[in-house]
């Protein structure tokens, strides 16, 4: 397996998922690619805290609050062109306190690759700066987000193989 950007970070996720280790596996080499392009990964862990954890839980998991669950869910919402610019025009993005673009690519990568794990289709390529930048200045207004989530939340249904539990906010156990 080609081992990507900083190879100590893949390598001690690697070490931490073993699952992962199969390299034949397209999911796994994507989501290898994926993390491998982020420049500086403890800084997109600790940007990712800081700024959208008090919400969407360190780990992804923010049920029961009343707002998506990431962990194993937002790889899906990379599923088209259009799908990937609505995450990245909603206000916590668009908005975010963090104005460098690489920096805030890598935290998403972070949290699409780091998080997503399972959903991450095959194939997705990460986010980049040059994304982020054009994208960002098209922020959602937040009375426009709920029906925008539905829009896309279908298309990666009906395109993408996401299971039809995206429509909710969390996985109900
Ligand atoms: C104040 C709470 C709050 C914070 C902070 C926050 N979010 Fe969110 N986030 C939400 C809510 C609520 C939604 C659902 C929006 C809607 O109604 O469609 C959401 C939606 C999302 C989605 C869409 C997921 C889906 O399945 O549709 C992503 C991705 C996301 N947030 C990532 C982030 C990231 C990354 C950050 C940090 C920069 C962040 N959020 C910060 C509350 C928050």
């Amino acid at each position: 397996m080609r081992i990507w950007g900083p190879a100590s970070a893949v390598l001690g996720l690697l070490l931490a998922a073993p699952h992962l280790q199969a390299s034949s596996d397209p999911r796994a080499a994507t989501v290898a690619q994926g993390l491998g392009a982020i420049t500086d990964p403890e800084l997109a862990r600790g940007d990712y805290v800081e700024h959208c954890a008090g919400c969407h839980g360190v780990q992804g998991l923010s049920a029961p609050a009343r707002l998506p669950e990431l962990r194993g869910r937002v790889g899906y919402m990379m599923c088209t062109a259009e799908t990937r610019s609505y995450l990245l025009r909603l206000p916590n993005i668009a908005k975010s306190r963090i104005a460098d673009n690489q920096q805030l690519a890598d935290m998403l990568n972070f949290m699409v690759f780091g998080l997503g794990g399972d959903s991450v289709l095959p194939g997705t390529r990460p986010f980049t700066a040059d994304e982020v930048a054009s994208e960002r200045r098209f922020a959602l207004t937040s009375a426009s987000l709920v029906r925008e989530r539905q829009r896309h939340v279908d298309t990666a249904i009906s395109k993408c193989g996401a299971p039809s539990s995206l429509r909710n906010f969390y996985q109900s156990k």
